[in-house]
C-alpha cells in the first residue's frame, strides 16, 4: 500500500496528487471509492427533466461518472485537487476547481447534489452541508456517504483499514469524522430531510477481493465487492434527502 501520509500531515489534500495514478485502477488505493460510487449512484433516479444538473462536491477523479451514464444529468464536479479534476474531465465531467465550502455556482441550480466521501475530509463539514443545500433547487436530492465519529469507526477505518490494501495510510484524520445525528440536524436546519443508513462492503465479495489482493491477482470485471446496507451507521453511512419547497 502506498504511504500517502508519511511525509504529509493526515488528510493533507496534496496526498491526492501523490496518489493521482491510483484513482482509476480498479484494484488500486481507491478501489473502495469505486464500490461506493456505484452504491451512491444507485440512490440517484433518472433525471426528471431535460438539462437536469448534478453537482458532485469533492468529485475527485470523477468515479461517479460511469454509474450516472444514461440517467440524463449534466455532471459538474467541484474539487480542490487539479490532478484529480483533469482525470474527471477526461471522463466527461465538467470540472470546477474550487472549495466545497464556497462553491462558485448559483443557488438552486442543482437537481441533485452528491458529496461522496467528502465531509470526513473537510475541517468545516457544516459549511459543505450549507453549500450543498444552497445549491439544491426545491425538491432537489442530496446524496452522500461518509465516516461516522465513533470509536468503532476510528478502529475500523483507520487502525485496521490502513493496515490492509484498501485505504491509503494517512488519508483520514479521525478528528474530522462526522456524527450522523449532527449531520441529520444540520441538513434539517437547511431544509433537507436527510435519511441515514449504515452500509459496508458485502463480506463474501470483500474477502474474495482481499484474498486476490494478497495473491496479487486482478479482480475480474463484475466481481468487485458490492456495498450493502447494514444495521448500524456506526462506521460508514449513506444519506439521502430531499430539499423542501
Ligand atoms: C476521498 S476523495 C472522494 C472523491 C470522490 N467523491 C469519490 O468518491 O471518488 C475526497 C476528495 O475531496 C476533495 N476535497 C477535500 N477537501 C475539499 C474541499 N474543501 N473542497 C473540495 N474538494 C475537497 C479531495 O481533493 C478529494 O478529491
Amino acid at each position: 500500500m502506498r504511504d500517502a501520509g508519511l511525509s504529509l500531515p493526515r488528510n493533507d489534500p496534496r496526498q491526492y496528487d501523490d496518489l493521482a495514478d491510483e484513482w482509476w485502477r480498479p484494484d488500486g488505493a481507491f478501489a473502495m471509492l469505486h464500490w461506493l460510487a456505484e452504491a451512491r449512484a444507485a440512490l440517484v433516479p433518472p433525471a426528471a427533466r431535460p438539462d437536469a444538473l448534478l453537482v458532485d462536491l469533492g468529485c475527485g477523479a470523477g468515479l461517479l461518472a460511469p454509474h450516472l451514464a444514461g440517467k440524463g444529468y449534466r455532471h459538474v464536479g467541484v474539487d480542490l485537487t487539479r490532478s484529480a479534476l483533469a482525470q474527471a474531465a477526461a471522463h466527461g465531467v465538467t470540472v470546477v476547481n474550487g472549495d466545497a465550502t464556497a462553491v462558485p455556482l448559483a443557488g438552486g441550480c442543482a437537481d441533485v447534489v452528491a458529496a461522496g466521501e467528502l465531509l470526513e475530509h473537510v475541517p468545516d463539514w457544516r459549511a459543505v452541508v450549507a453549500q450543498a443545500c444552497r445549491l439544491l433547487r426545491p425538491g432537489g436530492l442530496l446524496v452522500l456517504d461518509t465516516l461516522n465519529d465513533t470509536a468503532l469507526c476510528r478502529l475500523v477505518a483507520v487502525r485496521i483499514a490502513e493496515r490492509l490494501p484498501t485505504v491509503p495510510r494517512g488519508i483520514h484524520d479521525p478528528r474530522l469524522f462526522v456524527d450522523h445525528r449532527e449531520l441529520v440536524a444540520e441538513c434539517a436546519r437547511h431544509g433537507v430531510d436527510l435519511r441515514i443508513r449504515g452500509v459496508r462492503p458485502g463480506a463474501p465479495g470483500l474477502l474474495r477481493w482481499l484474498f486476490r489482493q494478497v495473491r496479487g491477482a486482478p479482480t475480474p470485471s463484475g466481481q468487485e465487492p458490492r456495498i450493502v446496507p447494514t444495521g448500524s451507521p456506526a462506521v460508514l453511512y449513506q444519506g439521502r434527502g430531499v430539499r423542501g419547497g
